[in-house]
This record gives C-alpha cells, structure tokens and sequence, in this order.
C-alpha cells in the first residue's frame, strides 16, 4: 500500500497546529479504508491540562466524521529532532480504534518516517482481546 499520502497530510496538518505555550507543532492524519485521509493538529489552551495532541485530534477528526475502518497513521512534528511517537494516552486512543495490525508512521523534522504497529505502540491490549471474542 502507498503510505505517502498519509505522511503529507500529517506534514501538512503540523501547519495547523495552534501551540502558542510549547512552540512545538504537531501535526497527524488517519487515512480510512476507502482512501479518505482526516487529518488533526495539536490544539494548546491556557489552561495547559485542556491541550489534545494531535493523534487524538485526527481519530476523533475521523470518528465524528462517521469513519470506522482504518489502514494507517501518521505523525509528524517539525520542531522535534527525533521520530515522535505518539503519547501514552494518544496510543490508547489509536488502539481503540486502529485493528492491531495497523501502521504508524512518525517523524520528526528530517521527515524520515518511522513506522511501528500498533500492536508494538500498544501491546497486550485487552480491548483487541475483547473484540476477537
Ligand atoms: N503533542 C502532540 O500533539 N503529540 C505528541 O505525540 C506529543 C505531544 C503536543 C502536545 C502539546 O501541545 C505539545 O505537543 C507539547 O507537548
């Protein structure tokens, strides 16, 4: 499969990101079976506890957008030096979503994507359990 769609929307959504606090901008896209991308950008607020990362922005992006199937993620931060992985919190949210076998593409400011499963991010998940039952 062609992942270089979803790795130019998550670069292209990291030009959205609203982060006057930490100066640090992310961007991140969630393409869906039928080649629809929906993209998420991190959104600060003053209240620092009220910031969504921008995996999360691109899930609910999708989800609220009636979307259920999906083949891949993407991540990408201009201002980090190292690949950037989703959060913890970020991966869970994924995983509730992202079937096990799911890529996850993240990058930093060199735009060299790094790719894990989301088995690998978020393994032993007992939602992937559940659902097999
Ligand atoms: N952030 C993300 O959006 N995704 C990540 O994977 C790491 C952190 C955001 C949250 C906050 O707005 C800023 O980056 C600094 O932590």
């Amino acid at each position: 499969m062609d992942y270089s769609k979803v790795k130019e929307a998550a670069i292209e959504a990291s030009g959205f990101s609203y982060a006057p606090y930490s100066k640090f901008h992310v961007g991140a896209a969630i393409q869906c079976k039928d080649g629809s991308i929906f993209l998420g950008c991190n959104v600060e607020n003053r209240s620092y506890g009220l910031t969504i990362c921008a995996e999360r922005s691109a899930v609910f992006n999708a989800i609220g957008s009636g979307k259920k199937d999906f083949t891949a993620v993407a991540i990408f931060s201009p201002d980090s030096e190292f690949p950037l992985p989703p959060c913890g919190a970020c991966r869970q949210v994924i995983s509730e979503f992202c079937d096990a076998g799911v890529p996850v593409f993240f990058s930093g400011k060199d735009k060299n994507f790094k790719m894990l499963l989301v088995k690998e991010l978020y393994p032993f998940d007992s939602l992937h359990d559940l659902k097999k039952e």
